[in-house]
């Protein structure tokens, strides 16, 4: 049999991930680096870095991770000094870290509000702040925003995390004109359920964790959640030169739920 042909479509790309720690993340900064990129991840869960670390460690060449929450301009900053120290300068720049929300508009309060934001908006916008510079001086490079499904449609009992995902794809838009002059390409991903610590969250605040899994999962178009791969494999060809000649895009990576009425 024929060994499987390796793409190497990110060979010599200096690449960082906002929340690379776990799930959808962990999953692009693996594939980033089997694509041939050096990669970067920062989160402000050392815990869970260290172990994704060691397990990426065990086969092949290990990933540089810097701790730090992206809602801090001065931590963004240290970060993106810091890889621009290890890894010569950085070609792309994944906009990963995300929280839930699960507020009531009418209850919660500023500080709530300020919090989400602060990670699901505010935070990629501080990283394109201090990374653009480093793009423009390679000569281009690409900008991939994890949004979601919720940038377009969305379900009760979640606010405001729709609103920033459309703040998100509103973001990369308004990135992409500015900068394409400049070479540089940014695009939105926009995920559909995935297998992550975010929907088994999701989950466990139902009654029945596992009949409301499995309700929804049924609702599927393909009967099933994504694997966190699933979504990295287009986020690797989005950031790549293959996807030259798109920006301002927005891909959804949602199983064609976003296609489906409800019957
Ligand atoms: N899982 C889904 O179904 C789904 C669907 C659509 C979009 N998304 C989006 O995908 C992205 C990844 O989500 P996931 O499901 O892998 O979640 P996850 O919770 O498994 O991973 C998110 C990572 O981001 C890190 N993080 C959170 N806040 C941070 C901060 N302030 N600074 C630095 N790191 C921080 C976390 O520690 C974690 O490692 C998020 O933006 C999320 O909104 C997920």
């Amino acid at each position: 049999m024929m060994a499987a042909e390796v793409r190497m479509r990110l060979a010599g790309k200096r690449v960082l991930v906002t929340g690379g720690a776990q799930g959808i993340g962990r999953a692009i900064v693996a594939k980033m680096r089997a694509e041939g990129a050096r990669t970067a991840f920062c989160d402000n869960d050392a815990a869970a870095a260290a172990h994704t670390c060691s397990e990426l460690a065990a086969s092949g060449e290990p990933v540089l991770f810097e701790a730090a929450d992206i809602t801090s301009e001065t931590e963004v900053e240290r970060v993106v000094g810091r890889v621009r120290e290890r890894l010569g300068g950085i070609d792309v720049l994944v906009n990963n870290a995300g929280i839930n929300s699960y507020f009531d508009a009418a209850a919660m309060t500023e500080q709530d509000w300020d919090g989400v934001l602060a990670v699901d908006l505010k935070g990629a916008w501080l990283c394109c702040k201090h990374v653009l510079p480093l793009l423009r001086a390679a000569g281009g490079g690409s900008i991939v925003n994890i949004a979601s499904i919720h940038a377009r449609q969305t379900c009760p009992g979640m606010f405001p995390y729709a609103v920033a995902k459309s703040g998100l794809v509103g973001l990369t838009r308004s990135l992409a004109l500015d900068c394409g002059r400049d070479n540089i390409r940014v695009n939105a991903v926009c995920p559909g359920w995935t297998r992550t610590r975010l929907v088994t969250e999701f989950f466990a605040q139902e009654p029945d964790p596992v009949a409301a899994e499995r309700l929804i999962a049924g609702q599927q178009p393909l009967q099933r959640f994504a694997e966190p791969e699933e979504v990295a494999n287009v986020v690797a060809f989005v950031a790549s030169d293959e996807a030259s000649f798109m920006t301002a895009a927005e891909v959804y990576v949602d199983g064609g739920l976003g296609a489906m009425l409800a019957t």
